[in-house]
């Protein structure tokens, strides 16, 4: 009897540990989820027929979806993406954001760090992530193929670590495009040839659809399925061409927790704003009634008397079992098209994670250039039909005054790898070679003249660079510019209104808690500083990511030259660049 009993205990402990061990391993085993991510993957550019707005036509994509597929990986891969090109049109994709250390190689920009890949051509891309966490995208990098040719970026945590923030229960993305009904390619050359803006989108899209108050969209608009007291990730990209953005969501709070693949301090808003090129990663809680709520993107366009799209596109939040509700739900709130203040409040308020930062904001700067990002106007040339810029001009733009010309014939990186002459020149220069009233409100016909030319920028391998952008006001009296830099994250330290004072201005800068981006947004008619160590050799195109501006020639190239040892110093070639 005793010895029964014994035996009984005995196992009921047995039992007990087993469970104990069992529970043990399973929270280990959901504490370190491993997400769904490929190392290889195969993007075939190919058109694709889609219907939008009533009108069917060919698009170009990627394994014929639009918005792309999405890539997923673990902070500190390093994947491999053969890329077809299948198309009729040469074409190239870069990784926006990721910094590639060592391997501007498969980059991607056209004839900046690569030959374009040809109709029936074949590149095969190594992308190394490295201490990018969050969200960024991919897109073409050739004429305006972006337009239909993008995708997101999953950059889930590393193994053995989480988010800064309670893990959220679903993760959304949310893909911001711009439609034109007309062919991408048309809407660019015609723009060419008439010397003019080019015609801006028939819609806004989310998630490749415009919605409810479009023509023939409602029934595709896109939902976002919730349940209630759930907190929900969307992973944010706005891949539109020349759009920035205004965002919210009905009766909801959004909390900004990244950008850019770098956290941030949380921060709750009404709404976001984010321009082309930038990513956010944003929590809601779905916290409301059951019931549906709009969401909703508008443009916020600064310039004065531009033609824009002031379309606006929605998507729903639906929350299960809610029943589809017997009047429409309202719009949500958004800033006026036209309001500055409204963007900057936002865009400023974004604010680093010190903790997580992968290095120290430089303090002690070895290379100071401060660059002007300027409207210009050629005039019409002799002989030449059609010139529909302001007064019969030939719209165009420029960095510190000179209107980048893109070679091509080939790249800027291979010119510089194997020393051949011709493709570009030294001497981007570090001040602005003319120094006046950049903000004033009007200004002296001559200045809105650029010069032509193919300069970069070289910089010593480990300098610590200080770049100011000083917007100017000239052709159209100012916009703002999102200028983007590949291969870096930089520290964003300044923002103003006005002319950039070099005696007066640092002593305000943040060199606490900047956030870390790979994009900025110069405001209109005034400046902001960025700060970054110039760690990563290469070719690197720094550029404005509205597309008209970069057609203009608002760009400019920064080589980083090699450092001492071999790990600073450039790799070769792949075996498989594509030829010119
Ligand atoms: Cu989003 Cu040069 O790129
Ligand atoms: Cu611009």
């Amino acid at each position: 009897m005793l010895n029964t009993f014994s035996f009984m205990k005995m196992s009921f402990y047995k039992e007990l540990f087993l469970q104990i061990l069992l529970i043990f391993s399973l929270i280990a085993l959901s504490s370190q989820t491993r997400y769904q991510t490929k190392s290889h993957y195969n993007f075939v550019v190919k058109e694709a027929r889609y219907t939008r707005l009533c009108c069917t036509k060919n698009i170009l994509t990627v394994n014929g979806q639009f918005p792309g597929p999405t890539i997923r990986v673990h902070k500190g891969d390093t994947i491999y993406v053969n890329v077809y090109n299948k198309g009729k049109y040469n074409i190239t994709i870069h990784w926006h954001g990721v910094k590639q250390p060592r391997n501007p190689w498969t980059d991607g920009p056209e004839y900046i760090t690569q030959c374009p890949i040809k109709p029936g051509g074949k590149f095969r891309q190594k992308v190394i992530f490295s201490e990018e966490e969050g969200t960024l995208w991919w897109h073409a990098h050739s004429d305006w193929a972006r337009a239909t040719v993008h995708g997101a970026i999953n950059i889930y945590p590393g193994i053995n670590s989480t988010y800064p923030f309670p893990k959220p229960y679903g993760e959304i993305p949310i893909i911001f495009g711009e439609w034109w009904k007309n062919d991408v390619n048309k809407v660019l050359t015609e723009s060419l040839e008439s010397g003019g803006a080019p015609n801006s989108s028939d819609a806004i899209t989310i998630n490749g659809q415009p919605g409810d108050l479009y023509l023939c969209s409602k029934s595709e608009t896109f939902k976002l399925r919730v349940e209630q007291g759930r907190t929900y990730l969307l992973r944010v990209v706005n891949a539109a061409m020349n759009l920035i953005l205004f965002f919210s969501i009905s009766k909801h709070k959004l909390t900004v927790v990244g950008a850019d693949a770098m956290y941030t301090k949380p921060m709750t808003r009404d709404y976001i704003c984010i321009s082309p090129g930038q990513t956010m990663d944003v929590l809601l809680h779905a916290n409301q009634e059951p019931s549906h709520y709009y969401m909703a993107a508008r443009a916020y366009s600064s310039a004065a008397g531009l033609e824009f799209d002031n379309t606006t596109a929605t998507g729903i939040v639906q929350y299960s079992w809610s029943h589809t509700p017997l009047s429409t739900p309202s719009l949500p709130h958004l800033p006026n098209y036209n309001d500055t203040q409204a963007a900057f409040d936002f865009i400023r308020s974004i604010r680093g994670l010190p903790k997580k930062y992968p290095h120290e904001v430089p303090t002690k700067i070895t290379t100071h250039v401060i660059t002007t990002v300027s409207i210009n106007t050629f005039p019409c040339p002799n002989g030449r039909q059609t010139c529909e810029g302001p007064n019969g001009t030939i719209l165009s733009s420029s960095m510190n005054n000179i209107s980048f010309q893109t070679p091509n014939k080939f790249d800027i990186l291979e010119a510089y790898y194997y020393h051949i002459n011709g493709v570009f020149s030294k001497g981007f220069p570090s001040f602005p070679p003319l120094i006046f009233n950049f903000t004033a409100d009007s200004f002296p016909l001559t200045l809105n003249t650029p010069k032509r030319g193919t300069k970069v920028k070289v910089l010593k391998y480990g300098s610590t660079v200080e770049l100011v952008f000083q917007g100017t006001n000239l052709v159209g009296g100012g916009l703002d510019h999102p200028m983007h830099l590949h291969g870096f994250s930089f520290y964003v330290v300044g923002y103003g209104f006005g002319n950039f004072n070099k005696s007066k201005h640092p002593m305000n800068y943040n060199l606490i808690d900047p956030p870390l981006l790979n994009t900025l947004m110069v405001p209109k008619s005034g400046w902001a500083a960025v700060r970054f160590l110039a760690s990563n050799p290469g070719v690197w195109f720094l550029h404005c990511h509205l597309e008209r501006h970069l057609t203009w020639g608002m760009e400019t190239v920064f080589i980083v030259k090699n450092g001492k040892s071999l790990n600073e110093t450039l790799p070769p070639p792949p075996p498989d660049m594509p030829l010119c």
